[in-house]
């Protein structure tokens, strides 16, 4: 049986934005209660929160978990447990696993491994194909259509424009975009080949290669007001792009890493910066965080694709791109909180409410009764470096090593179970398959 769980003497973000310094009552897995106290029954399992503040869990809307076919990177029992460390109570999985994720039996198996060994909630994208329409119109439960119009071999990638267009004029749910333009990469590769610098990566998959295919997005989402979403958007000129036209039906999100690193990163970290899309300029990381100020982008998701060093060791191009990213974006991104960049709500809204908005997903989000109990107290006053032995991902390195960051989680709640207490993960807690509105 689930307990009562009494959350004491939080700093309490509330849906408004504003903090309350009170108690949570946590029944039956959902919020039943916030006020500034509760008072404690015997029944009732109580948190001494004094010093800590409380968020929505993080929904993070982009992940690539590897499991099936790429358990050697991470799977899901270890992503997620990397998960309840970062604060992220959900996310959302991509399909470029083996098998790739393109029809139901594929996404059925995902979902049933995850009720075997997830610990925090799950939900997984179905992958276009140019020859799977039927199981893009009826594939269930899922958040969308993840098309790889770029930076990706085999069937995955869709760069034509008649076979895109055709996803586009059928049906009606959330079209997720990796934008770049494969033809341009194609194009620059053999341009720039025998360049080992992992730094021309940044100049092979440019910021026109993103623009093009951005536009191209744009273009058909017009055409037939279908709702587009564009996933990790690297680049100022996009952004600008949809500073001047964004319908009421397109969304975009960034990740940490799009903010806070640079072309700068590859003479520290060589080929463990390169990602897809690259890495820009530190004027698109300007420009970047200007357009999430001010709502040009929607939320933030990490793009968690880990590799093994051996893996990321080996000579540029050969190497593959992704970082891993759910264990850090949360302290990264409250870090940037606590020096002024943003503020605390902004970071919980990006992370956790606006994912939920734009998804359609009911009950996740928010501080408040009738809410999952998707929790996280964070500790905004004591700083820490990241470091690669603390990490929980199989892949066990992060590009942010040696970061000072402070907003670690210290607990957090899936359906209102305690799954991560003060470094301690409760192994037996398992998530739920969300549902999308
Ligand atoms: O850098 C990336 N790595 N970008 C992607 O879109 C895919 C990902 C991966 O799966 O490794």
């Amino acid at each position: 049986m689930v307990s009562s769980i009494l959350i004491r003497q939080a700093q309490i973000l509330l849906p408004e934005g504003d903090f309350l310094r009170g108690d949570v009552l946590i029944q039956d897995g959902t919020i039943a209660q916030v006020a500034p106290e509760i008072p404690l029954e015997t029944t009732f399992v109580p948190i001494d929160a004094t010093g800590l503040t409380l968020l929505p869990g993080v929904i993070d809307p982009q992940v690539h978990f590897r499991e099936p076919g790429l358990e050697h990177k991470e799977d899901l029992f270890t992503a997620s447990c990397a998960c309840a460390k970062g604060g992220v109570t959900s996310f959302l999985e991509m399909p470029n696993t083996r098998p790739l994720t393109t029809t139901q039996a594929a996404l059925d198996d995902k979902l049933h491994r995850a009720a075997q060994k997830c610990l925090v909630n799950y939900g997984f994208f179905i992958g276009a194909t140019a020859e799977n329409l039927p199981d893009l119109l009826t594939a269930h439960p899922t958040p969308g259509i993840k098309i790889f119009m770029g930076s990706m071999h085999g069937a995955l990638l869709v760069d034509q424009e008649a076979a895109l267009e055709a996803i586009f004029a059928r049906g009606t749910r959330l079209i997720a975009v990796h934008a770049e333009d494969q033809a341009r990469i194609a194009q620059r590769r053999q341009q720039f080949a025998g360049i080992t610098d992992p730094a021309i990566h940044s100049q092979i998959q440019d910021n026109q290669a993103a623009l093009n295919a951005t536009q191209l997005a744009l273009k058909l989402s017009k055409r037939y007001q279908r709702r587009l979403h564009i996933l990790h958007l690297s680049t100022g000129e996009e952004a600008e792009l949809l500073r001047q036209d964004k319908p009421a039906w397109v969304t975009a999100e960034v990740t940490p890493q799009h903010l806070l690193l640079n072309t700068e990163a590859y003479q520290e970290i060589g080929t463990l910066a390169q990602m897809n899309p690259p890495l820009r300029s530190p004027q698109d990381n300007a420009l970047l965080w200007k357009a999430l100020q001010d709502g040009v982008l929607d939320f933030i998701a990490t793009d968690h694709a880990p590799h093994t060093l051996a893996e990321k060791a080996q000579p540029y191009p050969n190497t593959p791109s992704g970082m891993p990213g759910v264990e850090t974006s949360l302290p990264l991104m409250l870090t940037q909180a606590m020096q002024g960049r943003c503020t605390v709500a902004q970071v919980a809204r990006w992370m956790s409410t606006a994912v939920a908005q734009a998804y359609g997903i009911p009950n996740k989000g928010a501080i408040a009764p009738g809410y999952d109990a998707d929790l996280v107290l964070v500790d905004l006053n004591t700083y820490r470096l990241v470091r690669r032995q603390d990490l929980l991902t199989k892949c066990g390195w992060s590009p942010f090593e040696g970061w000072n960051l402070t907003g670690y989680p210290i607990i957090t709640l899936v359906g209102g179970q305690i799954v991560y207490d003060r470094g301690k993960l409760n192994p037996q807690v398992r998530g739920q398959a969300i549902q999308f509105l």
